[in-house]
């Protein structure tokens, strides 16, 4: 680290030293013969995780919250006491402690679901296990209305309500079981100010058992904030189970899909990849409720789904084939990060024994085949009946999340020989960080560092990379976001983050891969402090980290360009000791070659609140052409943020720019990204 710091800025102090004019503050050379490595496509991609209602009232376009009635279902062990959910007393492998652990629980009896009569006499309902629907699901409603109870009226509420739009079909889908109850029913959608706006009756069937019923439902109006109803004019008993409202309008007019509006707005960023499950939710608490994918196949209906590590129930509806399915409609790469058999380490920590492990194995074995397998394949054929006869796009697995410890790579070790020996095509990638103990760890292709971080570790981290050993394995920053100091996530947030990738970039020989985490948030439900995406029940918002991934995917280069960056003119450079000139400033620059475009790419970061005038000299390049553009992301100032009153307050602007030249100076805004497409005369 020590070597590179002192010799690049005193090279660079001798072009500063001949090509800076006042009154230019500092400089950028770019040395177009000094070609670097490659900047792999796989470099941007996105991790998903049930987090935030990221998927259920996020992604995922189902609009009933708690609709197969499992909510209230609480892992094995597991018990809940008021709004605490208590975890059960295991030994923590790492630690051999046992803790008490304790989680966020709905205390509602029934969440999601609200009964009201407007007779003399009230309607009453309460959960029932006798003759489920599915056995994956156990729980059904019991409403029992007695006589004089006038309309009892069953309401669902969503996840803080309905989005629904005027003129679009949603598909109700209902089961319903009675024997003697005597009357009518009408569904409707209600909007938030009472009125209906769609409905339709139904002929309750006389048939013994469980009746499916599917309902268009059209709404004459838009509203954000719908509710869906089931109204009983008559008296008896009914059971009800499984209420699906789903739009039919969904991306890719996939059923059982996602949101149209959010996964457009997640495949603008161009993600390369996409991690799914997660994150924690893969460990579980403990390990009773890790994500199982097998139990995330088939019929959304019967789907047991889990409460989740984040406090509320994952209902499994965006599962494993569905995520599969949206790499392959995006061109993503899919990656599955498997449970090794550990429950989260910062949480129960437990662990199973050595015996069960080949289970884990096999589970991720499976994984893979129903991705990749053909039809002599047991899960490859699962898949192709299904309806893909094609393999999906996966290529990584990760060994684990956030593991460490002499049996975390004991395990690793052993997934990542059965892993190898029958798929070798695939990419495996360990939990490790840089700093990690690799005792007992023979080879893995990546390790995946995490970090949360504030801004100043990503201004003063922005060449980390530039000194680790080479040759050993590649890096997949696979969670990092400034999330400490910086609100909601502000520019200060954003523009850290840009130089933490200017970074990434510049090392791209090395770190091959990021993802940036968490990366949607519901907006009545912030877990999670600082997200990518924020969601409401009709809109999407980036925030401005949102449009520095953007930007930094779609201008991608081929490969890498040696760039040299003085903030300062010399003489009023005094850089901190052991830091770069560039560490000890806030600007930030990585240079590029994009050979589809023949165009020169240089990205910079100011983030001062105030203009920064550099010149920009590009060596031994033939002759550049003056024309090219600019794309710029900036902001009023570092604490600015984007709201959903003003979704796109801090969002790029492209420009046509026609003064650049070998040599040519340039004014970078306050608070900016700024992205410079240089051609190359011909
Ligand atoms: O991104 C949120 C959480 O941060 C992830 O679940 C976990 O892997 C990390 O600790």
């Amino acid at each position: 680290m020590k070597k590179y710091l002192i010799i690049i800025p005193l090279a660079a102090v001798m072009v500063s030293s001949c090509s800076v004019k006042s009154p230019t503050e500092g400089s950028i050379v770019i040395d177009m013969a000094k070609k670097g490595a490659e900047v792999p496509s796989s470099m941007y991609g996105v991790f998903f995780e049930e987090i935030n209602h990221a998927g259920d009232g996020g992604l995922y376009a189902e609009l009933v919250q708690n609709r197969s009635f499992e909510e209230k279902e609480y892992p094995e062990g597991y018990f809940a006491e008021g709004d605490k959910l208590h975890a059960p007393p295991l030994k923590n492998h790492l630690t051999m402690k046992v803790s008490e652990e304790t989680y966020r629980w709905n205390s509602e009896d029934i969440p999601g679901w609200s009964l009201e009569s407007t007779g003399a006499e009230k309607a009453g309902m309460k959960l029932t296990r006798q003759n489920p629907l599915d056995p994956a699901t156990p729980n059904s409603l019991q409403i029992i209305i007695p006589k004089d109870a006038g309309e009892s009226v069953l309401v669902n509420g969503g996840y803080w309500g309905m989005g629904v739009k005027s003129g679009e079909c949603y598909d109700l889908r209902f089961y319903l079981r009675t024997d003697e109850y005597k009357g009518g029913l009408i569904v409707r959608l209600m909007s938030s100010g009472g009125q209906v706006i769609a409905n339709a009756a139904i002929n309750i069937s006389k048939n013994p058992g469980w009746n499916e019923y599917k309902v268009p439902m059209i709404p004459g109006q838009t509203d954000a904030k719908a509710r869906l109803t089931f109204g009983f004019s008559g008296e008896g008993t009914i059971w009800i189970d499984y209420v699906s409202l789903f739009p039919e309008n969904t991306f890719k007019n996939r059923p059982n899909g996602l949101r149209k509006d959010v996964a457009e707005f997640l495949a603008d960023l161009h993600p390369a990849f996409i991690r799914w499950p997660g994150g924690c939710i893969v460990e579980g608490i403990s390990l009773i409720n890790r994500v199982e994918w097998k139990k995330t196949l088939g019929d959304p209906m019967t789907r047991s789904g889990q409460y989740d590590t984040w406090g509320y129930r994952n209902t499994y509806g965006f599962g494993y084939h569905e995520f599969l399915q949206y790499c392959e409609d995006i061109g993503a790469k899919g990656m599955f990060v498997c449970n090794v058999g550990l429950g989260c380490q910062y949480r129960v920590g437990d662990a199973c024994k050595d015996g069960d492990v080949q289970f884990y194995i096999n589970d991720v074995l499976d994984a893979i085949e129903y991705a990749v397998g053909d039809q002599s394949s047991q899960w490859g054929a699962t898949r192709i009946a299904a309806g893909h006869p094609e393999p999906f796009p996966l290529q990584y697995i990760e060994i684990g999340n956030e593991n460490w410890g002499p049996l975390y790579n004991q395990r690793f070790e052993t997934f990542y020989k059965a892993i190898k020996a029958k798929y070798p095509q695939l990419t495996l990638i360990s939990n490790h960080s840089l700093k990690s103990d690799m005792s007992g760890v023979t080879r893995t292709d990546m390790i995946d560092p995490h970090w949360y971080v504030d801004p100043d570790f990503f201004f003063d981290n922005s060449h980390i990379f530039d000194t680790l050993p080479r040759g050993k394995y590649g890096i997949y920053v696979g969670e990092y976001a400034c999330n400490q100091k910086v609100g909601g996530g502000n520019m200060l947030a954003a523009l850290s983050e840009a130089a933490f990738i200017t970074g990434m970039e510049r090392n791209s020989d090395l770190v091959k891969m990021a993802s940036y985490a968490p990366l949607f948030e519901n907006r009545n439900d912030r877990t999670w402090p600082v997200n990518l995406i924020w969601i409401d029940n009709l809109e999407v918002v980036g925030r401005s980290s949102y449009y520095v991934q953007k930007v930094m995917a779609e201008n991608k280069p081929t490969y890498n360009l040696k760039t040299v960056i003085i903030p300062r003119a010399v003489s009023t450079i005094e850089p901190k000791a052991g830091n770069s000139f560039a560490d000890s400033t806030r600007q930030f620059s990585v240079g590029g070659y994009d050979e589809t475009t023949g165009e020169i790419i240089v990205k910079v970061v100011n983030a001062e609140e105030k203009p920064w005038q550099a010149k920009i000299s590009i060596n031994r390049g033939g002759r550049i052409s003056r024309h090219g553009e600019a794309v710029t992301l900036r902001a009023d100032s570092l604490k600015a943020e984007n709201s959903f009153e003003e979704p796109l307050k801090i969002s790029p602007v492209t420009t046509k720019y026609d003064a650049f030249s070998n040599e040519f100076d340039y004014e970078f805004e306050p608070c900016s990204l700024t992205i410079l497409r240089i051609g190359i005369e011909k």
